[in-house]
């Protein structure tokens, strides 16, 4: 097998009609006769491109293969017997092709990042030279743990500093995601239940209405009926709502801190007590986290059982589905419950816990021991900011978010006054009551001025919510121009330039989707066209 790429272009391919970049034929004129149009459909660095399908053929490839020499197949009528048509396509053609469609990537490396409930913050360079040591990277979930000491010890040393900066019991470090994690702590609590015997009569969980969808999600997924508790008029759930909303029957809580509107849950610790006199557990869903780092503990508040987001308070990169890392964090209440594997130390030496063995633990989350890149990120951002950097990314991330609430708060409207936040700052659409505009006009004007759009229409409980989150990442250089943007974006609202909003995004690749089509109606698979 040798590599072929630098003989790649010896043959360009003759074609009678000049073709454009998706492959199909277009003619000169028609690129000159509007304005703006191009012959080839882009514009300027602003490239059209096709999908992998539809640019590659069958005469191409990377690589060339050798043929393989006679042999019997053994699959019998099982097996293939048409091409399995993939995309071929030279080594230069390939990369241009995953480079041009990065390109259309919004990220964190381009800019501010402001959606809300999902700290998107700087990924440090330092954090991926870790990852990237070899006996990291190289590192596989089955060799023996005799060789595997090093990758065993940031296990044990994340997990130390997740429990010091939490104050809670054990941890689970398995689970892959906060979603996942809400199901880790949850099976937790059900297990804990069960043993207590209360398993068929405990089968409610109370979930604000201001929560997160994942919540009421994973509770229904194990079983549990979900029973809503309203937040109150200043976007945080009491005591007494959730005094009234405690009975035999309820299994446990899952509350946000800080809540989904931005805000810390004051009467968090009456709640817990609350929660705890009616015999349930306390399960705080801690994707917020990036708030209160190093300020105040979980554990000291009264929670059972809660998932961290490394991807988001700890840095690992996310967006775009993954990979996430969601360990969860259990009280004594809880610590026994735990799932498999999990790390122990033994004379010195390291040991993955595999099977419950006569174990209280519900049992195994997934098939190994979580993201161990994550993870290697994860302890490169604790390590390298220490414990006053960690709380100074708090207090910074929270500032932020302060500053643009403050900043914009006479230009939009904020559905709970004038009041400080926490790591993100909430506005709704009051203030676009007489423009005929909506939330997603001003979010889709966003695009054009270069920034993603803020997490919009969430929390549910707020009309029009446009929740934004700057974390401690942004400089106040970069928050004055997101600020100024955002004023000016106000202002052209207010002062009817509707165009402006309804048409946009006019800069992007693509115009407005048809969103409602498209989850109604989603086309998740590519179909080839008929030979023309
Ligand atoms: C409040 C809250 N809870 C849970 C989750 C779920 O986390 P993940 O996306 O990692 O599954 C999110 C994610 O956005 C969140 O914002």
């Amino acid at each position: 097998m040798h590599n072929r790429s630098l003989i790649a272009c010896d043959k360009p391919e003759e074609k009678a009609l000049p073709m454009n970049v998706q492959g199909r034929p277009t003619r000169p004129e028609t690129a000159a006769a509007s304005a703006g149009a191009t012959f080839t459909g882009n514009r300027g660095l602003n490239m059209e491109e096709a999908l992998i399908f539809e640019s590659g053929r069958f005469d191409a490839t990377g690589v060339d293969i050798d043929v393989p020499p006679p042999f019997e197949s053994k699959l019998g009528p099982h097996a293939r017997r048409n091409a399995v048509d993939l995309p071929g396509l030279t080594e230069p053609e390939a990369i241009r092709h995953y480079v041009r469609l990065s390109r259309n990537n919004y990220s964190i490396d381009a800019g501010l990042y402001p959606l809300g409930s999902c700290t998107m913050k700087h990924n440090p360079r330092l954090n991926e030279k870790m990852a990237r040591l070899p006996g990291f990277a190289d590192v596989h979930p089955l060799q023996p743990v005799s060789t595997a000491q090093g990758a065993l010890e940031v296990i044990e040393a994340l997990s130390n500093a997740l429990l010091t900066m939490t104050g809670m019991d054990a941890i689970a470090m398995s689970p892959k995601a906060g979603a996942h994690g809400e199901l880790c702590g949850m099976m937790a609590i059900k297990a804990a239940i069960e043993a207590r015997g209360e398993g068929e009569t405990r089968r409610v969980v109370l979930v604000p209405d201001s929560a997160h969808g994942t919540n009421p999600a994973t509770a229904a997924l194990i079983g549990y009926s979900v029973r809503s508790v309203p937040a109150g008029k200043d976007g945080i759930v009491t005591v007494e709502a959730m005094r009234s909303a405690l009975a035999p029957d309820v299994a446990a809580i899952m509350l946000t801190n800080p809540n989904t509107c931005g805000l810390f849950e004051r009467d968090i610790v009456g709640i817990a007590d609350a929660v705890h006199e009616a015999g349930a557990y306390f399960y705080c869903d801690g994707a917020n986290f990036n708030a209160i780092v190093g300020k105040t503990r979980p554990g000291d508040l009264g929670v059972d059982a809660m998932h961290i987001n490394l991807h988001k308070t700890f840095s690992t990169p996310h967006g775009g589905g993954g990979p996430g890392a969601g360990p969860v964090v259990l009280s004594s209440r809880l610590a026994a419950y735990a799932p498999v594997p999990f790390v122990m130390r033994e004379g010195g030496v390291l040991r993955l816990v595999e099977h419950a063995d006569g174990r209280e633990s519900f049992g195994r989350m997934c098939a190994f021991h979580g993201q161990m890149g994550m993870f290697v990120r994860a302890l490169a951002f604790i390590l390298s900011h220490g414990a006053d950097g960690l709380k100074q990314a708090s207090e910074d991330a929270v500032l932020s978010a302060n500053y643009i609430r403050a900043s914009l708060n006479d230009a939009m409207s904020a559905p709970f006054g004038d009041r400080p936040c926490m790591h993100e700052a909430l506005f709704d659409d009051r203030w676009l009551k007489d423009t005929g505009l909506t939330t997603l006009d001003f979010a889709k004007a966003m695009i054009d001025e270069g920034y993603h759009p803020m997490t919009v229409y969430f929390p549910l409980i707020v009309h029009g919510a446009m929740l934004i989150e700057p974390t401690e990442s942004e400089s106040k250089a970069s928050l004055d121009l997101f600020i100024m943007t955002m004023r000016d974006l106000a202002i052209a609202a207010k002062a009817g330039e509707g165009d402006r909003f309804q048409a946009a995004p006019v800069h992007a690749p693509r115009r407005r989707l048809d969103e409602t089509r498209a989850a109604r109606q989603p086309v998740l698979r590519w179909t080839k066209p008929d030979p023309v």
